[in-house]
């Protein structure tokens, strides 16, 4: 086993620079899976992926369709090679070849789909999140296979959706409808960050969420402001006072009976998330860039955003947003929202309250639509197995240091189904870094991430197989 994921590294090493081409070949296709006029590009992107999965030696490649009467979808990329034998482990890698808007291009220092290289980083959307990463799993499996002479160490399955920015309903409903077709005993997320540069992290849990639109209308149509100001109600002004009621000055959701299923996260956990390396002046400084910090008192950075819930509002679209100025009285607005959640919260419940809140506080005039979105679940997986102690090891061989465990503010919905429907431990192994500027203009990939990650899942696999 040794020599052979030796010469899968070696493999790994040798090729570096191709990788890093036909990752930017990938990052070109802007598969943004939010965007209706992009849903060529998402398949472009997904049989870009299907075809480097075959090409390697992965069989029963296919694109999976999740399109259904109700809803358009974006395929699932699926592969598998299960000749490793009944005793060998099965590994689902996991990744999502879509990716955010790019908006507000201006800010970007080069275009968003011409990759480019600065610095040892590679600036493009989807460097980090998640091609590059989902890209590791592919090249680590290509040395592996170069160096096993057309086998793996492991039985291995490979599931990478197009949808996770939009909520992941497609391979949700796959997972439920036909989890035996992705068997396994382990599954492989790399879609998280590292806490620090250079510190080897598994991500050991992921916040929920519910995204949802709350529809104001006042009149039945726009109103000259100057004719009607005065007498009929502006719908703007209607979801800032409901949204001035959702949140109050120190961060607490004023949602009744919000925080009621909220856990706390264990004494361990609490010292372990103090001794993390952790410059709270840097971070509010350098990453976020704002004159405070905002949030619960009392509580640490890492507790706000790792274990609480939030309520943040992303867009108001609606009424005149046009240079130079228009006077009116819209007749609809609308504003974005959403909640992270947190063990053990439920989306469903989670949205009950909201709604039931949100239509009680709607002011005189205006009638209040409030729709979901997306949602996930919360999710905390268990550290006490052999595929995180395998983790660890090939972390340590390639960091030369001990992995932290953290948890993580955002959301990835299907992980709560792989060990709710499917049942297995996930281990979340992933090499961003906290500036990688994820949704964000100049998103980043460290190329010498890049080539950890891969040389971290070689040993990874190889140390389950063994
Ligand atoms: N990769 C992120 C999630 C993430 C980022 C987890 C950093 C841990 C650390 C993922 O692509 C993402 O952005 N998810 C969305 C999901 C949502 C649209 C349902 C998110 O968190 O906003
Ligand atoms: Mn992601
Ligand atoms: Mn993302």
């Amino acid at each position: 086993m040794t020599t052979k994921m030796m010469a899968a590294v070696a493999f790994a090493q040798k090729n570096e620079g191709r990788f890093v081409d036909e990752l930017k070949a990938l990052l070109r296709i802007p598969s943004v899976s939010t965007a209706p006029e992009h849903v060529g590009d998402v398949r472009r992107a997904a049989e870009f992926v299907a075809a480097e999965l075959k090409r390697i030696g992965m069989e029963n490649v296919r694109l999976i369709e999740t399109t259904t009467a109700e809803r358009n979808g974006h395929p699932l990329v699926y592969a598998d090679w299960l000749h490793a034998g009944k005793a060998a482990p099965t590994v689902l890698c996991y990744g999502h070849y879509d990716v955010q808007p790019a908006e507000p291009l201006d800010e970007w220092k080069t275009p968003p789909f011409e990759p480019t290289e600065r610095d040892g980083n590679i600036y493009a959307r989807g460097a980090v999140d998640d091609k590059g990463q989902m890209w590791m799993h592919v090249k680590a499996l290509e040395s592996l296979m170069a160096a096993g002479g057309g086998t793996l160490p492991v039985n291995v399955r490979v599931i990478v959706e197009g949808e996770e920015e939009v909520g992941g309903e497609g391979i949700a409903a796959f997972v439920r409808e036909h989890g035996d077709q992705l068997k396994a005993d382990v599954a492989l997320v790399s879609d998280t960050e590292m806490f620090a540069p250079e510190l080897p992290t598994l991500c050991v849990g992921l916040r929920g969420m519910i995204y949802t639109e709350i529809e104001a209308r006042g009149a039945k149509v726009d109103l000259h402001s100057g004719m009607y100001g005065g007498a009929a109600p502006n719908p703007f002004v209607a979801l800032a006072q409901v949204i001035a009621k959702l949140k109050d000055e120190n961060g607490k959701i004023l949602i009744p009976g919000f925080y009621d299923k909220v856990q706390k996260p264990t004494a361990d956990e609490l010292k372990a998330w103090k001794a993390l390396p952790f410059d709270e002046e840097h971070y509010r400084e350098s990453e976020v860039g704002s004159s405070v910090l905002t949030g619960e008192p009392g509580l640490s950075v890492q507790e706000r955003t790792w274990a609480r819930p939030t309520l943040d509002v992303h867009g108001m679209p609606g009424g005149f947003i046009g240079a130079g100025a228009k006077t009116v009285i819209p007749a609809k607005a609308v504003a974005k929202v959403s909640m992270r959640l947190v063990p053990d919260m439920t989306p469903a419940e989670s949205f009950a309250k909201y709604k039931a809140y949100v239509e009680s506080i709607a002011p005189k005039g205006v009638a209040l639509e409030v729709r979901l979105i997306h949602s996930g679940d919360p999710i905390v997986v268990s550290t006490d197995n052999s595929y995180v102690k395998a983790a660890t090891e090939a972390m340590r061989e390639v960091f030369g240091k001990e992995t932290v465990f953290v948890r993580g503010g955002g959301s990835i919905p299907i992980v709560g189904d792989f060990v709710r429907e499917l049942k297995i431990p996930t281990v979340m192994m992933g090499f961003g870094l906290p500036d990688d500027n994820l949704h964000a203009p100049n998103e980043k990939f460290h190329l010498a991430n890049f080539y950890r990650g891969i040389e971290s899942i070689v040993r990874f696999l190889s140390g389950v197989g063994a």
